[in-house]
């Protein structure tokens, strides 16, 4: 009796697990060519929070947040038709909430650095926070990485997207003007991911907004084996906390010349720094969208990835201060290398370097930049 107990018992156990795991699987089925919302959590204050998920018709499905325009997961086949996540985030709202360096982030009102948290405009001078060391940092302490935008998906024949909206109030952060922001991020069926992005002030104000995700196209390891070209004959030496000192030097014959395409570690201890390693602008050869600006193929899995953008420089971040200190999605240890950014962008600092091209925003005049991330594997 106490056997045939324990017999239906066990198969009663075994019946619930294959229910189960069905209905896991269901929940994560991709249907091609749709976008599904689900909930990503609560903030603080008891906002709610969503995740997008967007699946193309070849092969890519992206997961994006609302909270921050957070790319939190990008599964990308190999040349044998093998998906791996190529980007660096959390599984959770948590774990952005907690502590992230800009994993998958949208960043502004000015991405990258401005010399000692300060810029003058039209003879006024605006404090901001200096949130990285003596340097004000991706907008600030609440910059529009840790905001929730207003999202809205949206399908094509031959597209999946979502647009992103968040009104930046005069005075956030320290920047002067409201500043209204669409961001759209378009995954196409030709496997491009094109960042869209307008915004429009009541008052002059610098704008520079960029995408911050962490790209490993090998789906973990370090980076260091990834194969890079970046057409930029010039990049912006730095100081020691890393504002430009207005030289643009020439790459020819140094560790920063990606020209001609090498190993993202090949002259990565050469390229010096602390901690060691690239985190640079470039300034970009190209003339306009159309032309190719940085390309990353990863040997082993046979993955490409290809930048276009009408952007003056790139900021090319080896993940020089990732230090094993951030447990990600699946439990991964972060490391240093772990990951690379590629911030399409104007040059750091700019509001104080009048010599480099302009990011002030005036009322009546319309920002408007573009960014295609483009797929492949061979
Ligand atoms: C910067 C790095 C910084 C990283 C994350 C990059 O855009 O260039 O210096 O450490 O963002 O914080």
């Amino acid at each position: 009796m106490k056997r045939i107990f324990l017999f239906q018992s066990i198969i009663f156990v075994l019946g619930v697990l294959t229910i189960t795991s069905a209905c896991t699987k269901k929940e994560i089925m991709q249907v091609p060519g749709t976008v599904t919302k689900t909930s990503f959590g609560l903030m603080p204050d008891s906002t709610q929070v969503n995740l997008y998920t967007l699946v193309n018709r070849s092969g890519i499905t992206m997961k994006v947040t609302n909270y921050g325009g957070i790319i939190t997961s990008l599964m990308v086949p190999d040349k044998n038709g093998n998906p791996a996540d190529i980007v660096l985030g959390y599984d959770s709202l948590s774990g952005y909430l907690k502590a992230t360096p800009y994993f998958g982030a949208l960043i502004g009102r000015y991405g990258n650095r401005l010399a000692k948290g300060k810029f003058t405009l039209d003879g006024t001078e605006y404090i901001l926070a200096q949130n990285d060391g003596p340097n004000h940092l991706h907008g600030g302490v609440i910059g529009y990485d840790k905001v929730v935008w207003e999202a809205e998906d949206f399908k094509t024949d031959s597209a999946v997207g979502l647009k992103l909206h968040y009104l930046s109030k005069d005075g956030e952060e320290g920047y002067p003007g409201n500043l209204d922001i669409t961001v759209t991020y378009t995954l196409s069926d030709n496997n491009t991911l094109t960042f869209d992005y307008t915004a429009t002030t009541d008052k002059a104000t610098p704008v520079n907004l960029t995408q911050h995700s962490y790209f490993n196209l090998a789906g973990s390891g370090d980076v260091k084996s990834h194969e890079l070209m970046i057409a930029a004959s010039k990049y912006n030496v730095v100081d020691s906390t890393l504002i430009p000192t207005g030289e643009l030097r020439d790459v020819k014959g140094s560790p920063f010349d990606f020209t001609t395409v090498k190993p993202i570690g090949k002259d990565l201890v050469a390229a010096g720094g602390k901690p060691i390693g690239y985190d640079h602008n470039f300034i970009l050869d190209t003339k306009s969208i159309n032309d190719l600006a940085v390309r990353v193929v990863e040997p082993t899995s046979g993955r490409i990835m290809e930048v276009y953008t009408d952007q003056p420089g790139v900021q090319f971040y080896s993940g020089n201060f990732l230090d094993g200190t951030i447990t990600a999605k699946g439990g991964n240890v972060i490391n240093q290398y772990n990951g690379f950014c590629l911030e399409t962008q104007h040059f750091p600092d700019s509001p104080n370097q009048p010599e480099f091209p302009s990011t002030i925003l005036k009322p009546g005049e319309k920002y408007h930049t573009t960014t295609i991330y483009k797929f492949s594997a061979k």
